[in-house]
């Protein structure tokens, strides 16, 4: 593949690729202002093109989805497994998303309400008045708990408490060496972050093996998501394997564990940032009381925008990529096969066109005007759109309607927090550091 036919872009690629590492969204914001839109850059997956406009977006996401592959999966691949949604390209990536569609229906969503909030109330309640906290860490420790109740089907609390511990234990393992750097991946007589990594996946491993065994067979009176898969058939009538349902039931707390945590982080950031926002928000929540009815949070307006918001001014996923597999035309311009593609979210979501004063968190934007999903993209889109999308925006709105029903917080620094790297995330640099003001008024703890 010969450059000449790509869009302008940066030369040398170990200086773009560390820009890119350390700074993605003000690396695109630079090159698009330098070179245009579209813009070709040398990263460590390749040459690839970006596009930060609507109109490419549109292109992206409109595509047949046999035109592309996933760009890379080398980063991923150990912590997901082969059969992983994630890494497929079609064939099989089409059965995949069927098979794992229908459980994350919009209209199912209102089966995990309920849990949602008992399980969001139970870690608010080991918060002691007046105590510093950290909201990231809060919040990762409910969708957590939501992905294990809900998605895993595990009931009973003791074993709930071993799928915790070991799943922290798997996910801090894979550090962010073995994702970035592939010969680190063998073993060094058993010792070494790769043994270490190897043994916690070896632990959760065991766990899901007996959590589909436990599964197995009674599906039909659970409503947790694996019952859901354990059900599911492909075209020939084939159920999913256990490897594969395993590959899945990691993509799922991969995909969706840190995401939804970061998105609810950042609403609590704002909504204690900004008192004007707080208060539409306390306004709207006051008629429903300390504990609130989940299927009416869900159908809050200014909560949903502020949820909205939060992803819009900071994307937890700043772009997603694709690699083409036949000729294909962005903007008009013809980009050859084995060409590497990324939506660059971050750059729409600060287009002053679309968003006045891109910078500032104003919710109302989404109660004014709908946006449409070349403008929005949060969760990507087109063939690869995130499955767990409505999940993540029912969790968003009912783990913080229900924390702010319930509690009182307040931010112990009122100054501004950036987002940083964290992996493939990103979240709020040191987390967000608040102090527990106690149960609210008419709430008993
Ligand atoms: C605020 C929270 C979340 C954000 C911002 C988010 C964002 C994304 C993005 C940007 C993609 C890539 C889409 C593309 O390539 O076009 C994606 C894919 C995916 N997400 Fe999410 N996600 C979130 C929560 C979740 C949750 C809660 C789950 C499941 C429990 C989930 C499951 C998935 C899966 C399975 C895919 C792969 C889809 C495919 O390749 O076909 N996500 N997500």
């Amino acid at each position: 593949m010969s450059d000449v036919t790509l869009p302008p872009g940066p030369r040398f690629a170990p200086l773009q690729s560390f820009r890119f590492l350390r700074d993605t969204p003000r690396f695109f914001r630079e090159c698009r202002s330098r070179y245009g839109d579209p813009f070709t850059a040398p990263l460590p997956m390749g040459n690839v093109v970006i596009t930060g406009h609507p109109e490419g977006i549109r292109d992206i996401f409109g595509a047949s989805p046999s035109v592309f592959e996933p760009l890379s999966n080398l980063s991923l691949a150990p912590v997901l497994g082969d059969n992983s949604v994630l890494l497929l390209g079609d064939p099989r990536h089409k059965r995949e998303r069927k098979l794992l569609m229908p459980p994350f229906h919009g209209e199912r969503m209102r089966t995990y309400g309920g849990l949602m909030q008992d399980l969001t109330l139970q870690s608010a309640a080991a918060l002691r008045p007046e105590s510093p906290f950290d909201a990231q860490r809060l919040t990762q420790d409910i969708s957590l708990a939501v992905i294990i109740h809900a998605i895993f089907g595990v009931e009973e609390p003791e074993r709930v408490r071993r799928f915790r511990d070991v799943i922290v234990a798997y996910l801090e393992s894979y550090s962010p060496s073995l994702m970035m750097l592939v010969p680190l991946r063998r073993s060094f007589g058993g010792v070494g972050p790769w043994s270490r990594f190897q043994r916690h996946a070896a632990e959760l491993d065991a766990l899901l093996t007996e959590q589909i065994a436990l599964r197995r067979g009674h599906e039909g009176s659970h409503t947790d998501i694996l019952s859901l898969l354990l059900s599911a058939r492909d075209e020939n009538g084939q159920p999913m394997t256990d490897v594969e349902l395993k590959d899945e039931l990691r993509t799922l707390l991969l995909a969706g564990h840190e995401t939804s945590a970061i998105g609810m982080a950042w609403g609590l950031y704002w909504t204690h940032r900004l008192p004007q926002v707080k208060q539409k928000l306390m306004e709207e929540l006051a008629p429903l009381g300390p504990v609130p009815d989940p299927d009416a949070l869900a159908r809050l307006p200014y909560l949903s925008a502020v949820c909205d918001e939060s992803l819009r001014l900071h994307p937890v996923v700043t772009l997603v990529s694709r690699r083409t597999r036949a000729p294909w035309t962005l903007r008009g311009r013809q980009l050859p096969p084995g060409t590497g593609v990324m939506a660059a979210i971050s750059l729409v979501h600060a287009d002053p066109e679309l968003y006045p004063e891109p910078e500032l968190f104003r919710p109302e934007r989404f109660l004014d005007r709908r946006f449409s999903p070349f403008e929005y993209l949060p969760f990507g889109g087109g063939a690869r759109r995130c499955l767990g999308a409505a999940f993540a925006l029912s969790e968003m709105r009912i783990v913080l309607g229900s924390l702010l029903a319930a509690h009182r917080f307040e931010l112990t620094e009122n100054g501004p927090v950036r987002p940083v790297r964290r992996n493939i995330t990103f979240g709020p640099e040191g987390g967000v550091k608040m102090v527990y003001k106690g149960p609210a008024l008419g709430a008993t703890s």
